[in-house]
């Protein structure tokens, strides 16, 4: 199992794919999803980037719930979400989502590190995982809205 993080780079285009439903199964369907989900939120919770998200307990589960109907229609499953996005394009939808936060590329890394930990405690087939894994560093790279000054602006380049 990689973990591997691969840098973003801004205005790169990121290639990307959903997770395969034999995820979903491999988690065990909506239930497993949950349980991963929410295991995902109390390593949020304790980590670096625990400001990003709501501190009022009622508000930070509304979150864990609307995530997890994400993951579930994302790999497959119900389409649990699409009452939440208004019919709107899934990806396009969770990209906006995060336009309201500046996410730099430390805070994605810390994203992907309470992803890891999480994913850890599944024993399934590496090769599932691995897709899941995939879809997490590459889609998170979308999230990424704020950059060092440096790649923003460049003296040398017309
Ligand atoms: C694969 C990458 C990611 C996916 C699929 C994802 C998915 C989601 C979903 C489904 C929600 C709930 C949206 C809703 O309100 O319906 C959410 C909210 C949020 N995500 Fe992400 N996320 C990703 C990466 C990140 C990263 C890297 C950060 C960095 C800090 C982040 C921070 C947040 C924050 C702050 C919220 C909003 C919490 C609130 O509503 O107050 N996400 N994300």
């Amino acid at each position: 199992m990689s973990y591997e993080i691969t840098p973003t780079i801004k205005d790169e285009e990121v290639p990307y794919k959903n997770p395969s439903p034999k995820f979903f199964d491999a988690v065990g369907g909506a239930e497993g999803m949950q349980e991963l989900m929410y295991s995902f939120y109390e390593i949020i919770y304790k980590s670096d980037i625990h400001n990003f998200f709501p501190q009022d307990k009622e508000e930070f589960d509304k979150v864990k719930v609307k995530n997890t109907k994400f993951f579930v229609q994302l790999c497959g499953g119900p389409k649990v979400y699409e009452e939440e996005s208004g019919g709107m394009d899934l990806d396009e939808f969770m990209i906006r989502v995060h336009d309201d936060f500046t996410i730099n590329e430390k805070a994605r890394v810390e994203w992907l590190g309470c992803m890891r930990e999480a994913l850890k405690a599944y024993d399934m087939d590496e090769e599932i995982k691995e897709d899941f894994w995939q879809y997490c560093d590459k889609f998170s790279k979308l999230t990424v809205n704020q950059f060092p000054k440096d790649q923003e602006f460049n003296p040398y380049h017309s």
